[in-house]
């Protein structure tokens, strides 16, 4: 049965790319598959270990999904540490994953920068952990930004081992389904999770910078738009924005060489839900003096009920608190099953 998992992690500044990329994905989807949305706090710890206010970050993220119109009763979203389930798959999870798989994803080599040595070891198993976030439930689709590809990867090189490694014990289980991997159809436990990457938008660049990923971590708060900025903040940012100096292209293969004129497009077209080429329909051949400030409008009519929505959650916490209890209940029960299920495969007393 199709089932949408996904998370964001509760680290701050969260942006446009972090919307566009994922949480406007997740509104459209729960309209047509069961969902779990998460707050991965205990992937926070990885790259930080001490918080100024966790808890509060991590309500800001659900206060991002609620505002971003998510609803919680039709679907689950939660935090991570309240289901520990997460945390006792990553495990097992961490002793099917082999050290070189994790060695070779491009995030950690980023985030480890050059002292590996002294990079947590959560760091290394992040990944580790992710494949549990996803797979506790089961899931079959996971909305993520392009950055996540990797992760998603080694997601079904994890479910793939497993389902091979204890194939005898799966079919003795009778838990297993029937799962297609390629071309051979087997009988597995673990589905091979779909990542949903596809869009106008799949990563949005910075704004200072049409080669590098608009970030949480960007030391320039220009680089980025927050779904906490005002109306006049995400216009200044639109308006300073980097751009080259031709106008507009007629058609999108022209966007190529231009990075910062393609970002810019991108993230008109995923905010107006058209297509590239729709947007320059309406813009090619204009400047980007007439172009940046019909974006600033866009943007602003987005996020700014959402912004509106996130303060009036935000100043009752104990609402938000309660939103994810009982998400938190509700994945539990399904967690549990899974986590039983795969002691059983597996063979613990
Ligand atoms: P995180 O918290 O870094 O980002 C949350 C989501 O935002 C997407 N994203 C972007 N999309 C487009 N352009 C960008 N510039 C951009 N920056 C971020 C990310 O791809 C992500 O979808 N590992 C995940 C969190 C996670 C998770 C999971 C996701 C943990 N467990 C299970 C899915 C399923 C992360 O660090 O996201």
């Amino acid at each position: 049965k199709p089932l949408v998992f996904s998370g964001v992690q509760p680290t701050g500044n969260l942006h446009l790319g972090n919307y566009l990329g994922a949480i406007r994905k997740f509104v459209v989807l729960q309209d047509q598959m069961d969902c779990l949305f998460c707050v991965v706090d205990l992937h926070a710890l990885t790259a930080q270990l001490v918080h100024e206010d966790l808890k509060d970050q991590t309500r800001e993220i659900a206060a991002a999904y609620l505002a971003a119109g998510i609803d919680p009763e039709k679907h689950i979203v939660f935090n991570q540490a309240a289901v520990p389930g997460h945390a006792q798959l990553a495990w097992i999870f961490n002793c099917v994953a082999r050290i070189g798989w994790m060695n070779r994803m491009t995030q950690f080599k980023d985030k480890a920068g050059k002292d590996r040595e002294n990079a947590s070891l959560g760091l290394l198993a992040y990944p580790s952990l992710m494949a549990a976030d996803i797979l506790l439930y089961r899931a079959t689709h996971v909305p993520v930004g392009d950055d996540q590809k990797q992760h998603l990867e080694l997601t079904r090189d994890i479910a793939q081992k497993f389902n091979i490694d204890f194939s005898a014990r799966i079919a003795a289980s009778g838990h297993g389904v029937e799962l297609t991997n390629g071309d051979e159809v087997i009988n597995g436990y673990f589905p091979m999770a779909e990542p949903l990457i596809e869009g106008p938008a799949p990563r949005i660049m910075s704004l200072r910078d049409g080669r590098k990923k608009m970030s949480k971590s960007d030391p320039s708060d220009l680089s980025r738009i927050n779904l906490t900025d005002d109306a006049e903040t995400i216009t200044r940012k639109i308006r300073k924005a980097k751009t080259d100096p031709e106008p507009l292209p007629e058609s999108v293969d022209q966007l190529e060489e231009r990075p910062e004129a393609r970002n810019l497009v991108g993230i008109y077209a995923a905010l107006s839900d058209r297509t590239a080429q729709r947007v320059l329909d309406e813009f090619g051949g204009q400047p980007f003096s007439t172009f940046k400030p019909a974006l600033a409008e866009l943007a602003v009519s987005v996020l700014e009920p959402i912004n509106a929505e996130m303060r009036r959650l935000k100043a009752d916490p104990g609402h938000i608190d309660a939103v994810l209890k009982d998400g938190a209940e509700r994945a539990n029960v399904r967690a549990q099953q899974t986590i039983s299920e795969v002691n059983e495969i597996i063979g613990l007393l």
